[in-house]
């Protein structure tokens, strides 16, 4: 690998969901398994790379070679994110389903039951992929776009957004694919072009998607 496509380049990867704590016991999650933030690791590894993955709460080996951070809530995987970029990074890329919001504050003992209803109150979390893409020193950054309709509109209109290189639209309404699935199918925007990759075992998108970024993003000075 040492002379693979992605030799010399430091790639940090987020993925796995997070979780908002409510109380000690419960928290705010989703589906997300981090298969495909762990493929997309292992592919860039095997193209030469140095990754750090800094992931959310998923029950994956950490892929061989890689070094992981482990993270809990959004704030967390901002903070361990900017710090990975803080030490030098060549590409970002954002596989995680980060929580959008948390609790405005978080029980400190078990919450008891009592009413009939109870409303929680949310906040915005922040933007990892948005932060790290609007640092002056950012590195080649690729986002993901979950989406349930109108995937291709919302995917560009967010790369275009958050200032992407590069955007993966994956519609997670399909069934087979998507979250916690083993098969992905996506296709990839950047500004002037687009492709299709999959439907595919998850470490067959990765190996094409790492391939596309290897192949666009600018050479090394
Ligand atoms: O983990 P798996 O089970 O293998 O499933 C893979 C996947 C479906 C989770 C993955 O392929 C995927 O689509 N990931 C993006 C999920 C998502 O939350 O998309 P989004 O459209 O809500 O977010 C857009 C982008 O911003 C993503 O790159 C996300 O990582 C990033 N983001 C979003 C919110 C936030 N607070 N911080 C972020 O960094």
């Amino acid at each position: 690998v040492d002379n693979g496509p992605l030799a010399g380049r430091r790639v940090v990867i987020t993925a796995g969901p997070t979780r908002e704590p409510i109380d000690p016991v419960r928290y705010i999650s989703n589906h997300s398994s981090g298969k495909m933030g762990y493929a997309i690791a292992e592919a860039a590894r095997a193209a030469g790379a140095t990754v750090t993955l800094v992931s959310g709460p998923v029950s994956l080996a950490a892929p061989s070679g890689v070094e992981v951070v482990p993270v809990q809530t959004a704030e967390d995987m901002l903070r361990a994110s900017s710090a990975e970029v803080d030490k030098g990074a060549d590409i970002f890329i954002a596989t995680a389903a980060v929580a959008d919001y948390r609790p405005s504050a978080t029980a400190d003992q078990k919450m008891k039951k009592s009413s009939e209803t109870l409303s929680l109150e949310l906040v915005r979390n922040p933007d990892t992929l948005a932060t790290i893409a609007a640092r002056s020193d950012a590195p080649f950054t690729v986002g993901f776009a979950a989406e349930t309709n109108d995937v291709a509109a919302y995917a560009t209109d967010k790369m275009k957004r958050k200032k992407l290189a590069m955007i993966v639209a994956n519609d997670v309404s399909a069934p087979g694919i998507g979250f916690n699935s083993d098969q992905n199918a996506v296709t990839v925007f950047w500004s002037g072009g687009q492709r299709a990759i999959g439907p595919a075992p998850k470490s067959e998108v990765a190996r094409e998607l790492v391939a596309l970024i290897a192949e666009r993003m600018p050479a090394q000075p």
